[in-house]
């Protein structure tokens, strides 16, 4: 096990699979890693830093030597201030290659003392992104398999604000029925 502070930074929006196949990964490699949300992204976010940070939390609370963060700025100047010694990125195939690189050599012209260590999620997830899943999602299609339960859940609510009440509604039901055949169990033995 490395010794020390990793950072694992992105935007994770929402998180998914490969994210997670990654921490997990990561979490066996290096004594602590902190997962490290991107607060002042340009892009506009589908999730709030706040819903994101929820997500990961809830996704990592059984890894004891993971905890979940944001940062403003430079990367770099963010590490530094946690004494981290490596980052933590996923290469999932060789179109990341390009951007990775350029990425961590620039992190490294910043802050030579600081490595950049690259790992691969499994080969399951190596076409799962947050900008695919959010483009099928807001499609309609399935993401099961994709993204962890509860992200999967979150989509939902947040591209179906009826769908909160409609499973309200089905539990209902559901629970209704589930009575109704006790009672009439209960009145067959008596
Ligand atoms: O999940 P992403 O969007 O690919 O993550 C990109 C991220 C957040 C790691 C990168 O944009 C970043 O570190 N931004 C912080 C600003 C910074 O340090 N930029 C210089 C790095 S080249």
């Amino acid at each position: 096990m490395h010794k020390g502070i990793a950072i694992y930074p992105g935007s994770f929006d929402p998180p998914t699979n490969g994210h997670l196949d990654l921490i997990e990964r990561g979490a066996k490699i290096f004594e602590e890693l902190v997962v490290a949300i991107l607060r002042n992204s340009e892009k506009s976010p589908m999730f709030s830093v706040a819903e994101r940070l929820g997500m990961l939390k809830e996704l990592t609370a059984t890894l004891k030597n993971v905890r979940i963060d944001t940062f403003n700025g430079l990367m770099v100047e963010y590490a530094k201030s946690l004494d981290a010694t490596c980052i933590l990125r996923g290469i999932r195939a060789i179109s990341d290659y390009e951007y990775e690189l350029q990425m961590a050599l620039m992190n490294r012209k910043l802050e030579p003392t600081l490595e950049t260590v690259f790992m691969m999620p499994a080969d399951k997830y190596s076409y799962v992104s947050s900008r695919l899943v959010r483009e099928v999602a807001q499609a309609g299609g399935p993401v099961r398999g994709l993204v962890p339960e509860v992200v999967e859940q979150k989509l939902r609510e947040k591209l179906d604000p009826a769908y909160k009440l409609r499973d309200a509604r089905q539990i209902a039901v559901l629970g209704k029925r589930d009575s109704d055949r006790r009672e009439k169990k209960r009145k067959k033995k008596a």
